[in-house]
């Protein structure tokens, strides 16, 4: 995929847009109405742009959410072929409550090359990318991954730490890795930044592992890639519901365990803005009338990260 200077300006303008929009949100106690209004902008914004563009991961389906639901067409139609995941407020909660690491996040990539996520649960796993590819598994025990992480990294098990959300159905996890003595940082949402706290040795968090939304996993997926860090992910499918979605979005083998590659196929570009401050990026600030965004921005294999000054209307 091949996406001019302008574009790629454009598209971090999107989630730039879509978080300030949040600020006046912030600490208010009101998840939906925060979201509310970084859906809007996005959608706004992303059909000002010269694309053809289609969302593949949004707000649920057109029957029962229609905001950035699967399936939208956005843009104007006359540029490239695009589909796109959206997010608009990562962590709604932490918006709500004006806690760190609320981010509005998307993903674009060529017509076909995203995965078509279902709304359901995810197990992931996530590691560094100087953990060599076969070290670690979901199909592998706890100990196993640990182990073989901490082998390739000249590192005691104790040295080690690993990320996951908070949630009660982690409870045999957090005991495994307690018994282990390895280090836990345990989030209690935002499950995309979680998994990118293994890009950098900075965040000190050798591996994401557990379930959060699958959704959120391509998202995390198509950031990681460009990080080259390893990401592998399993739907996990509770009602009847869920698996008629499943299949009719084409997964036949519902216990499959997918690979990045099978995830992001090709490149991506992964935009996340904060809008309260995080590890990844500072949140929106107000600086001489205007708002300052910061972004986290992955293209291809390059990451940087771009601030842009958003007026205030
Ligand atoms: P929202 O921003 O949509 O509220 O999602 C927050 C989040 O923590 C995600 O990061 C994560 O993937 C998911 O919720 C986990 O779901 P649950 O809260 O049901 O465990």
């Amino acid at each position: 995929m091949n996406l001019n200077k302008q574009l790629i300006n454009d598209f971090v303008n999107v989630t730039s847009k879509a978080a300030a929009s949040c600020y006046k949100h912030i600490g208010k106690d009101d998840k939906i109405l925060a979201d509310k209004s970084a859906t809007d902008s996005m959608r706004e914004n992303l059909n000002n742009l010269d694309i053809d563009g289609e969302v593949v991961i949004g707000e649920g389906e057109l029957d029962e959410a229609p905001m950035l639901y699967i399936g939208e067409k956005l843009g104007t139609g006359k540029g490239p072929l695009v589909d796109i995941a959206v997010d608009p407020v990562e962590g709604t909660n932490f918006v709500a409550k004006n806690l760190p690491d609320a981010l509005s996040v998307m993903s674009i990539s060529s017509k076909g090359n995203l995965f078509n996520a279902p709304e359901t649960y995810m197990d992931k796993i996530a590691v560094r990318k100087n953990v060599p590819f076969d070290a670690t598994d979901l199909d592998f025990s706890i100990e196993k991954n640990i182990k073989n992480i901490a082998e390739s990294q000249n590192k005691k098990i104790c040295e080690i730490t690993a990320c996951l959300l908070n949630r009660p159905r982690h409870k045999e996890i957090i005991d495994k890795l307690s018994s282990l003595n390895v280090n836990l940082k345990l989030i209690n949402d935002g499950d995309v930044s979680g998994a990118l706290l293994v890009t950098n040795d900075k965040y000190k968090v050798d591996i994401f592992l557990g379930i959060g939304g699958g959704p959120e996993g391509v998202l995390a997926a198509s950031a990681l890639d460009a990080f080259g860090c390893k990401f592998q992910g399993r739907f996990l499918f509770k009602t009847d519901n869920d698996i008629v979605r499943a299949k009719k979005m084409g997964i036949k083998d519902l216990n499959k365990k997918y690979e990045l590659s099978e995830i992001i196929r090709g490149d991506s570009l992964f935009c996340a803005t904060g809008i309260t401050s995080g590890d990844l990026v500072n949140g929106i600030k107000i600086d001489n009338g205007k708002y300052i965004a910061e972004t986290l921005l992955t293209y291809k294999k390059t990451i940087s990260i771009v601030k842009k000054e958003i007026p205030i209307t």
